[in-house]
């Protein structure tokens, strides 16, 4: 019997362009999307609730034939920083909730963490796979108990969980949702909106960055790869372009938009200051095939295009 897909977090800056991916490609699966509030526009099949609801969970697993999950509830690092009990109880709660079910039912699982589960210890030019893992913020600290909670229930029980660390990622279709990456969108909407941009890190912050078509590409190979090629069950370094602020405002005007950037840094400039600045994935390479396309230049005209036409709708 053909299982289904369920995508928690599905109508956040990921999900909700993963789901539209997955829709296109699954034939014949259904896919559901969970989330803590409806998005009025979307057409398919939606349920709304809280995450630490394991009971709520395990119906929609059962009623659902589900087979594969996508789980992509969190709180992002600045949100998370206002409010970490929260923090630790949607992104840890939640997690274990979808490892339970996920070994009680045999699901598949993707699970995402982040550059955030790096900290200021860990060496911050080409970040290896394997280092040290001491994050200054509780959405890092959960990131990581959620790696090697992930490789124990991979170890322990079989569960097939995967994941990658996402940089932060550049979308227009669905704005971020407090994180500390998240200026490397605002800045497009306010070069075509007024022209200005104020920056709440310094101009020579560099950050990786990911656009999202190549992080929904990542996210879908993984999943799609011969286990015995996932060799690492904690998460695997993901990368494709690191920027500071000012070369992205540069590659802005180059591309035909004027800017004036102004820097204001805020509390988001020490997180940015704890995380690598660029990060060597070739594990990722080598065992699943991991390759990105698009690179800055390529990612700029993209945003551009997509902003522009949000803004005719
Ligand atoms: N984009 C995330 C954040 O800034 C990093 O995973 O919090």
């Amino acid at each position: 019997m053909k299982k289904n897909i369920l995508v928690t977090g599905a109508f956040g800056q990921i999900g909700s362009e993963l789901i539209a991916a997955l829709e296109k490609r699954s034939g014949k699966s259904l896919v559901v999307a969970f989330d803590k509030r409806l998005d009025p526009n979307f057409k398919g099949i939606s349920v709304i609730g809280d995450i630490t609801d394991k009971e709520l969970l395990r119906n929609i697993v059962i009623e659902h034939n589900i087979g594969t999950v996508y789980h992509l509830v969190s709180l992002l690092s600045a949100v998370g920083e206002n409010n970490p009990e929260l923090a630790w109880k949607v992104n840890m709660d939640g997690l274990r909730n979808i490892l339970d079910l996920a070994r009680e039912y045999d699901l598949k699982v993707f699970w995402p963490s982040s550059i955030a589960a790096f900290g200021k210890t860990t060496p911050r030019e080409n970040t290896p796979q394997r280092t040290v893992l001491e994050p200054g913020t509780m959405y890092g600290v959960t990131k990581v108990a959620g790696e090697l909670l992930c490789q124990y229930y991979f170890n322990k029980f079989g569960v097939d969980v995967r994941s990658v660390r996402y940089p932060g990622v550049i979308s227009w279709k669905t704005l971020p949702g407090g994180g500390t990456t998240d200026y490397a969108v605002d800045i497009f909407w306010k070069a075509i909106e007024t022209g200005e941009y104020v920056c709440f890190l310094k101009k020579d912050t560099a950050l990786p960055m990911m656009y999202i078509d190549d992080a929904i590409r990542a996210t879908l190979e993984i999943m799609d790869a011969d286990p015995k090629k996932i060799a690492i069950r904690t998460s695997y370094n993901l990368a494709a372009v690191s920027f500071t602020p000012a070369t992205l405002a540069d590659a802005i005007r180059k591309a035909g938009v004027p800017l004036k950037i102004k820097y204001l840094p805020d509390f988001r400039q020490s997180i940015a200051d704890s995380w690598p600045k660029s990060i060597d994935d070739k594990s990722a390479r080598k065992d699943w095939k991991w390759k990105h396309q698009f690179d800055l230049d390529k990612m700029v005209k993209e945003m551009l295009r997509g902003v522009r036409e949000m803004r005719a709708k």
